[in-house]
């Protein structure tokens, strides 16, 4: 397997628990995937669901559902803020979505083409994952105004395996600014515990999905945070244990950014995660077609 990482990076990715790449797509590529990203939502139609649901418990559960079925499918999500107090959207489609989640990577030629190749896979092999296994995708749109916050989390909340291998590839789309709502991480802080985890519960027919503290280590405060500010076509490589978080963009431009996630297949994947990996495509590497 050839490497794509100088000894310095691969250091440096030990040391930080996250490694920025800039360059790493050129523009075709990042226009493609913006391009098909307003295809699919365009496509989509929203079933009024804000103004259907009459109470919050049934807009919760309604939701979850939808985040669930998201797991091997492509979904669209509306930014919170989208909605006003009669359920009307309170501008244009295109700019209330959120994010589209969560097969894209594996359903959808372009996003496909753009999550795979050679570059990848030598990456991937490089950031220690010796069998990797795709296993979400996200188109984040961060909408301009209305984007909001994403506080301290670590990815491998979300996508829990034993022992930790989750890695996440940060591509933006869009310059990253802190006026538009950039990532901050805590550098090194990949060697802490992980805090949180977000567990299915419930039953089949009526799944819940739930936050459980797993550890009270605090989160970093201000001073150990670092803004990662970064041109479109950067790649920046996340730790799945690492913290970081992104504020809410107020600019008046979008921060479109895709979230990609891979595991190790020598890992035990969790079955109480909200992803089951079962009932869709079959879970492939990095391996394919694409840069
Ligand atoms: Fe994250």
């Amino acid at each position: 397997m050839d490497r794509l990482l100088s000894a310095e990076q691969r250091a440096a990715w030990q040391r930080d628990g996250y490694l920025v790449l800039p360059g790493f797509k050129d523009a075709g590529p990042v226009q493609a995937l913006r391009e098909r990203a307003h295809e699919i939502v365009q496509g989509f139609e929203p079933d009024g669901q804000a103004s259907v649901f009459s109470t919050r418990e049934q807009s919760r559960l309604a939701a979850d559902r939808a985040f669930l079925d998201s797991a091997r499918g492509i979904h669209c999500f509306f930014e919170e803020e989208a909605f006003d107090e009669h359920g009307q959207l309170r501008q244009p489609k295109a700019l209330s979505i959120n994010k589209i989640g969560h097969a894209l990577h594996d359903l959808d030629p372009v996003f496909d083409d753009f999550s795979r190749g050679p570059a990848l896979a030598a990456l991937a092999h490089d950031l220690g994952l010796a069998e990797p296994l795709l296993v979400q995708s996200m188109l984040i749109f961060k909408q301009p105004g209305i984007g909001g916050e994403v506080r301290w989390h670590q990815d491998a909340t979300f996508l829990r395996d034993d022992p930790v291998s989750v890695t996440g590839l940060w591509f933006a789309l869009e310059d990253a600014t802190r006026d538009n709502g950039c990532l901050w991480v805590q550098p090194g802080g990949h060697r802490g515990p992980l805090r949180e985890v977000f567990e299915r519960g419930g039953t089949a027919e009526a799944p819940s999905l739930a936050l459980r503290t797993l550890d009270q280590t605090p989160w970093p405060d201000a001073s150990q945070a670092v803004p990662v500010e970064v041109p479109a076509g950067t790649l920046v490589c996340l730790h799945g244990l690492l913290p970081h978080w992104s504020a809410p963009n107020r600019s008046p431009n979008s921060r479109q950014a895709y979230s990609l996630h891979a595991v190790d297949a020598r890992s035990r994947w969790s079955s109480a995660n909200w992803l089951r990996l079962e009932g869709g495509p079959a879970l492939r590497g990095f391996d394919g077609p694409g840069r």
